[in-house]
C-alpha cells in the first residue's frame, strides 16, 4: 500500500506546499490531482523561495518523478511560466520526469473572463474566487465541451479549438453580462507555442502511476485547497469547483483506495480563510490582525489579506472523519507564541440547541456562535526548538487538546516556514 494523500484540513493555505517538500524524501513520485493554478504552495529552502501553482511541489527534489493528474485545469501560459521559474532557480523540469496527463482540462482566456464577469455580477454575493478561471473550466468539463490538454499535441487543431471556445464565450460575455468581447488573436500565439512547449511533457499519467506502483515505489498526492473549500463537502456555493479531499485523489490518478494507507492532512495552530462563505470562529479584532501580521497571511495566489480566526475543532474533526485521516500535522505554531490565552471551538450554538459536528447547510453554518474553550498560552519563542519535550508545557497541552478534539495524532508540529523548522514526534 504505497500512496500517501496530502490534503489541506481547512479553506486552503495550511502550508501543504512544505509539508509535501518534507514528505518528498520518503517518495518516489508526487502528484498533483486536482484543482489549477487557483493553488499557491511555498516551500522555503534557505534563501530560496519556491511558490508553485501548477507542478508538485516535490519537484525541487531531483530524485522524484512529477506527475499533473487528468482531474486538473491546466492554464498552459502559467505553466509554461512556473517551468521557467523553475529552470531559472536551477531545478531539472525534462519530461522525463514530469508528466501531464492529456486528460486533464485546459483553461482558456474565455474561461478567465467568464469567472471575472461572473463573479462581478454577483457583486456582494460574490465566491471570492482566485479569479483564475477555475470555475468556468471544471464547468466545460461537465458540459462536456472543454479542451483537453491531449490536444496540444496538435497545435494548429489545438489554437483552433481554444479560438472556438473564445467566440462562444464572447456571446456569453456581450449578451448576457452586457461587457466587451475579449479578443481572441490577443493571445493565440501564446497558446500556439504554449502547446508546442508542453507536448512532450504529455504521457499516459495512470500507466505511469501503475507502473511505479508495480515496482513498489511510493507515490505522494499532493492535495491542493482544503476540504471545506471541496465542491462536495465544502459549504457550497463557497467553494472551488474540484474534489479536494482524499477521493479526488483517486478519481484524480486512478488508483484503488485499497493503495492508500497514508492520509496526511495539514491544519494550520488558527484558522485562516480567503474568499466568502462562512467561518464561525473568525476574528474581526484586533486578535485577528495580530495573527494576520505575526502570520504573514496574505494570498499566495492573489495577495488578498486572508481573514483569521481561532482554531476550529468542530471544522478539523468534520475533516478528520471526511478524508480518514491517519494523521495530522500542524503548522504555523510559532504564531500564537506570545498570546495570553487561546481558544479552540469545540462546539457551536445554533437556534436548534448546541451541537458538536459541522452542519451542511450554508445558511445555517454562517449563523452559529461557536463555543470556545480557553487555554493558557505561551510566551517564549519556540521557532528554534525541534523536540516536543522542549515546548513550553503550555504549547505541549495545546497540541495534545488538538489532537484530542480532532481525533487524529499530531505526528508533526511547524514552528516556522523553514524546512528544519519541524519538530517530529
Ligand atoms: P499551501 O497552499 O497549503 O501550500 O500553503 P501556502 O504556501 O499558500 O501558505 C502557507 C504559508 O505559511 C507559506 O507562506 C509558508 O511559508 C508559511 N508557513 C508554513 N508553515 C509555517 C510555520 O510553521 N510557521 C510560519 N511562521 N510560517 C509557515
Ligand atoms: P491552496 O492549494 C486558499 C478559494 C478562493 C475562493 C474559492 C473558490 O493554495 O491551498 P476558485 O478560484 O477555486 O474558484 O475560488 O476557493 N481558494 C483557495 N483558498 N488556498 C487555495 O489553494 C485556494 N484555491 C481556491 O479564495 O474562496
Ligand atoms: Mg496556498
Amino acid at each position: 500500500m504505497p500512496v500517501t494523500v496530502l490534503i489541506g484540513a481547512q479553506w486552503g493555505d495550511e502550508g501543504k506546499g512544505r509539508v509535501a517538500d518534507w514528505l518528498a524524501e520518503q517518495s518516489d513520485a508526487m502528484a498533483r490531482y486536482a484543482g489549477g493554478d487557483n493553488a499557491g504552495h511555498t516551500v522555503r529552502v534557505g534563501a530560496r523561495r519556491f511558490g508553485l501553482h501548477l507542478v508538485p511541489s516535490g519537484i525541487i527534489h531531483p530524485h522524484l518523478t512529477c506527475i499533473l493528474g487528468s482531474a486538473m485545469v491546466i492554464n498552459p501560459l502559467r505553466l509554461v511560466e512556473e517551468l521557467d521559474m523553475l529552470v531559472g532557480q536551477g531545478v531539472d523540469v525534462s519530461s522525463t520526469r514530469i508528466h501531464i496527463s492529456p486528460r486533464a482540462h485546459v483553461i482558456t482566456p474565455a474561461h478567465i473572463a467568464l469567472d471575472g464577469a461572473s463573479e462581478r455580477a454577483l457583486g456582494s454575493g460574490s465566491i471570492g474566487t482566485t479569479q483564475r478561471g477555475i470555475g468556468p473550466a471544471y464547468s466545460a468539463k461537465a458540459e462536456r465541451t472543454g479542451i483537453l490538454t491531449g490536444m496540444m499535441a496538435d497545435p494548429d487543431a489545438f489554437v483552433d479549438a481554444v479560438r472556438a471556445q473564445i467566440e462562444q464565450a464572447n456571446r456569453v460575455l456581450v449578451d448576457i453580462y452586457g461587457l466587451e468581447p475579449i479578443d481572441a488573436e490577443d493571445s493565440m500565439a501564446q497558446y500556439y507555442e504554449a502547446a508546442q512547449r508542453l507536448a512532450p511533457y504529455l504521457h499516459n499519467t495512470t500507466e505511469v502511476v501503475h507502473a511505479l506502483l508495480d515496482a513498489g515505489k511510493r507515490l505522494l498526492c499532493e492535495g491542493a485547497q482544503g476540504t471545506l473549500l471541496d465542491i462536495d463537502h465544502g459549504h457550497y456555493p463557497f467553494v472551488t469547483s474540484s474534489s479536494a479531499t482524499v477521493g479526488g485523489a483517486i478519481t484524480g490518478l486512478g488508483f484503488g483506495p485499497q493503495e492508500v494507507d497514508r492520509v496526511v492532512a495539514v491544519s494550520k495552530a488558527y484558522c485562516t480563510r480567503v474568499g466568502n462563505g462562512p467561518f464561525p470562529t473568525e476574528l474581526d479584532d484586533e486578535v485577528g490582525q495580530r495573527l494576520r501580521e505575526v502570520g504573514s497571511e496574505y494570498g499566495t495566489t492573489t495577495g488578498r489579506p486572508r481573514r483569521c480566526g481561532w482554531l476550529d475543532a468542530v471544522a478539523l474533526r468534520y475533516a478528520v472523519r471526511v478524508n480518514g485521516v491517519t494523521e495530522l500535522v500542524l503548522t504555523k505554531l510559532d504564531v500564537l507564541s506570545g498570546m495570553d490565552t487561546l481558544h479552540i471551538a469545540t462546539a457551536y450554538d445554533t437556534p436548534q440547541g448546541r451541537v458538536t459536528t459541522l452542519p451542511l447547510d450554508t445558511a445555517a453554518t454562517d449563523e452559529v456562535v461557536p463555543v470556545y474553550e480557553t487555554l493558557p498560552g505561551w510566551q517564549t519563542e519556540i521557532t528554534r526548538l525541534r523536540r516536543f519535550r522542549d515546548l513550553p508545557t503550555n504549547a505541549q497541552r495545546y497540541v495534545e487538546r488538538v489532537e484530542a478534539l480532532a481525533g487524529a495524532p499530531v505526528s508533526v508540529i511547524s514552528v516556522g516556514p523553514e524546512r528544519e523548522q519541524a519538530i517530529v514526534r
